[in-house]
């Protein structure tokens, strides 16, 4: 980009605003000055177009295909990496030495164990309880354990504290409120587990036999935790940005955030997807009728897990949670009809003009729930494995924004209701 400034015309006047570039070719306009020089703001419904920071963690090419965290791509980290190694990755910008990383495991094994408060809180959940809520009203509670996470002038190593804390302790509340909605007693969490199969064993160990941890789920469960973990400014990490803008707690910050996520637009879509294909299923394997739904404008039906703000080309994480659906399924012997069902959908909707002519590809969720469901987890649970894995990214994001001393998020709006007029008593009604 050779020119320094973008010029606007508004009447017979010509304002300027500074053109900034990232690193990769990316451009953007700084109207930080447009209000204070033209008394005009801009309006962008769904922030489409709009950028809230500059980030170093994640970069996506939405037109490539393309998804990178800290400049390594995805398919090479879910390839060679694991879970904790791409956290430490995106929270502090390097590859961990060998040293950095057995420290780091070893101090998130160390914080696993969750206040026994916790398990009263939980009691007072009805058994029916949506896990995002439960999940989402545990985190908030860690402010109650843990007051000095809310000082908003806290040194960096105790902000580093709390985000080996919550990473080490999500897994355990996020286990143990499965656990409740069953009536079942909570399983603690093992030292000696590595992360992805602790978790496995505080879901399903049960104490009257040994449960053998399948080491096929382990490693596809560490390979979905990578792929879900950041993805720049969607609308969780817009969420957890905003909050902790406040110099909100990092617990208050993440629990927004999971309350974000599990709107079925955003990470809820993985929960919608299964219920999606086996509603197909049940309906005599239809897909034409719900291809032809999803396309109705008439019609609430979309096909969830199908389109992106920001991909307008194959999300990259699909395209690897796709083949690994297969590998999974096949090592487990395991012959789910719902995995035949998405890949005729994906089939007739990637040659159907609408899907083509929209660039609605599969995203992230079209895939996952399949894993999940072979994995033995329950459906209610699935938006839950989906904020596990966007942790490290939240945490990343969040403490990104606070080293940036960035301003608190506050947006403007055009007003578009009734203009002054005066109040008249009940009486004069
Ligand atoms: C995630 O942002 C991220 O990075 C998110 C995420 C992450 O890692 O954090 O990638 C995770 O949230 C993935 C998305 C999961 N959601 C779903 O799968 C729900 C189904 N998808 C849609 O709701 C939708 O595609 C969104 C929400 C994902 C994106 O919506 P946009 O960008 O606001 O686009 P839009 O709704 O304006 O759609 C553009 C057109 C519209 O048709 P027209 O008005 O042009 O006629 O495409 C249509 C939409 O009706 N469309 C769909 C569709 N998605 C969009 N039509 C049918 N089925 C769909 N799934």
């Amino acid at each position: 980009m050779n020119k320094k400034n973008a010029e606007l015309k508004i009447g017979d006047k010509v304002y300027e605003f500074p053109i900034i570039g990232g690193t990769e070719s990316e451009y953007a306009i700084d109207i930080s000055s447009l209000r204070s020089k033209t008394g005009f703001v801009t309006i962008d419904k769904g922030f489409k177009n709009t950028g809230s920071t500059e980030s170093g963690i994640t970069f996506i090419d939405g037109e490539k295909g393309i998804l990178r965290y800290r400049g390594y791509d995805i398919d090479e980290l879910a390839q060679k990496s694991n879970f904790l190694e791409v956290a430490y990755l995106l929270i502090y910008g390097e590859l961990p030495k060998t040293e950095d990383y057995n420290v780091w495991k070893d101090n998130i094994v160390k914080h696993t164990l969750v206040h026994e408060d916790v398990k009263s809180i939980l009691d007072g959940f009805p058994s029916n309880s949506h896990p995002m809520g439960v999940l989402s009203s545990l985190v908030s509670s860690l402010t109650a354990f843990y007051p000095k996470s809310l000082d908003p002038n806290r040194s960096s190593d105790e902000i580093n504290g709390t985000i080996k804390r919550i990473l080490a302790k999500l897994p355990t509340i996020a286990a143990w409120s499965y656990r409740k909605r069953l009536r079942l007693p909570v399983v603690y969490p093992k030292n000696e587990l590595d992360y992805c199969s602790n978790f496995l064993n505080m879901m399903f160990s049960m104490p009257s036999e040994d449960y053998e941890i399948n080491p096929i789920h382990a490693e596809a469960l560490d390979k979905l935790l990578i792929l879900h973990a950041d993805h720049e400014q969607n609308c969780s990490t817009a969420t957890v940005r905003v909050v902790g803008s406040s110099h909100a707690s990092i617990y208050a910050s993440v629990s927004a955030g999971i309350n974000a996520l599990w709107g079925p637009k955003h990470g809820g879509a993985n929960q919608g997807v299964i219920e999606m294909l086996e509603m197909i299923k049940e309906d005599n394997c239809d897909y034409k009728k719900y291809i032809a739904k999803s396309k109705d404008k008439n019609d609430d039906f979309r096909l969830m897990g199908f389109g992106h703000r920001v991909y307008k080309n194959f999300d990259p994480r699909a395209k690897i949670i796709k083949n690994i659906a297969s590998d999974v399924l096949n090592s487990l012997g395991v012959n789910d009809p719902v995995l035949d069902i998405a890949q005729e959908l994906e089939a007739i909707a990637l040659k159907d003009d609408y899907f083509v002519s929209r660039k609605l590809y599969p995203n992230v969720d079209f895939y996952s729930g399949i894993i999940y469901k072979a994995l033995n987890i329950p459906v209610q649970m699935f938006t839950v494995m989906f904020a596990l894995g966007r942790l490290p990214g939240w945490l990343a994001q969040w403490k990104e924004m606070r080293e940036n001393n960035e301003p608190i998020g506050r947006p403007r709006q055009i007003y578009t209701g009734a203009t002054k007029r005066e109040f008249v008593s009940l009486r004069n009604r």
